[in-house]
């Protein structure tokens, strides 16, 4: 039976090329000195007989794939898109492939996923939870896979962990408002169980108490991270009747949503009321007004997970203990935001 590309093998290129199976994997694999011509005799073989490296198979005799899995809670976030470009990138240039999965925030999905990449032998994983739980981690930890948690907490011990300060960012976003004027300021949360909402809105309660602003709990409501929830969430809170001049939205998708409720409603931003983010989202400062937000360093982030995934799957990290790091944010000032008007010019706080 001739032989399919599927099923050529290495001794099948030696054949061609006429040199032995070590010669073929040396000049594959680059693992010792052969001379041009050698090498290229050898690759013409490869070309002619249409030979591909069974890298399941060579993963399995070695233990490692070269594949490492990343886990996002929403493919259609922006935010998270920008994270799996970064990680697809740096893993690329590490000599990993990247295998993407989409939890979609159903822990159920998550589960299913991770028995998947743990049946392809992925060598680690980077992981951003949908919610802030995760016992099927254990399996990894089980199978001692290295595991990389990035921007939501989940307190494991056995995994590293990089985050950003969400608490400053949250505090620096209602500081900001603060400053040009405003005293009711509403706050738009994410999903109350991952840490990055919470925190966020534990430095927007900062904010307001440092300046002896009154808290009441007809300002907070939620947008689950996405931009239709930042719609509704605005639409309750210019229907609340609390003649707000400021809203702190916790996410940017949010904060596009509440600036598109707000145009609904006649409401202009910022001579109005004036919004605020968080991510700084590409589409944050291409959006008119261009959104004041609170940038984080995705780029930053992003890397330092494949290189802290990529230096525990070749053990070059003496210290076993759980690694964390926390980056910090910055604020971004573009046209969402505007003092209050002064006493008399319309809107009073
Ligand atoms: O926009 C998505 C949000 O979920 C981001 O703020 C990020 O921090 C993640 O928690």
């Amino acid at each position: 039976m001739a032989k399919t590309a599927v099923n050529v093998t290495l001794k099948d290129v030696a054949a061609k090329a006429g040199v032995s199976t070590a010669t073929v994997s040396h000049v594959l694999n680059n693992t010792r000195f052969v001379s041009d011509e050698l090498r290229a005799t050898v690759l013409r073989a490869v070309e002619a007989t249409g030979y591909y490296r069974n890298d399941l198979a060579r993963g399995l005799r070695r233990g490692k794939t070269g594949i490492i899995g990343l886990m996002i809670p929403d493919n259609s976030n922006p935010f998270f898109a920008e994270m799996a470009r970064i990680v697809e990138n740096r893993g690329f240039a590490s000599g990993y492939s990247v295998i993407l999965c989409n939890s979609a925030g159903d822990p159920t999905r998550e589960s299913a996923y991770i028995s998947a990449l743990i049946s392809k032998q992925i060598d680690g994983l980077i992981f951003i939870a949908a919610h802030s739980k995760g016992p099927h981690l254990m399996a990894l930890r089980q199978r001692n896979i290295p595991l990389v948690i990035v921007d939501r907490d989940l307190q494991l011990s056995f995994a590293d962990t990089i985050l950003v300060n969400n608490e400053t960012g949250g505090y620096l976003a209602t500081k900001y408002l603060i400053d040009l004027g405003h005293r009711k300021i509403a706050c738009i949360s994410g999903p109350s169980d991952v840490t990055p909402s919470a925190d966020r809105v534990k430095g927007y309660y900062r904010a307001l108490q440092e300046a002896g602003i009154e808290i009441r709990d007809s300002y907070l409501t939620s947008g689950g991270f996405q931009y239709q929830g930042g719609q509704a969430a605005m639409a309750k809170l210019l229907a609340s009747g609390d003649n707000l001049s400021a809203v702190f939205a916790c996410n940017d998708l949010m904060a596009l949503g509440a600036l598109s409720q707000a145009r609904l409603a006649s409401v202009r931003v910022p001579e109005d009321i004036s919004i605020m983010g968080f991510d700084d989202i590409q589409y944050a400062s291409i959006v008119t007004p261009a959104l004041s937000t609170i940038a984080q360093p995705v780029d930053e982030v992003a890397a330092s997970a494949v290189d802290m995934l990529v230096e525990r799957i070749q053990n070059k990290v003496r210290d076993t203990e759980a690694r964390c790091i926390v980056f910090g944010t910055r604020l971004i000032i573009r046209d969402s935001c505007s003092p209050l008007p002064r006493q008399g010019a319309g809107k009073t706080q």
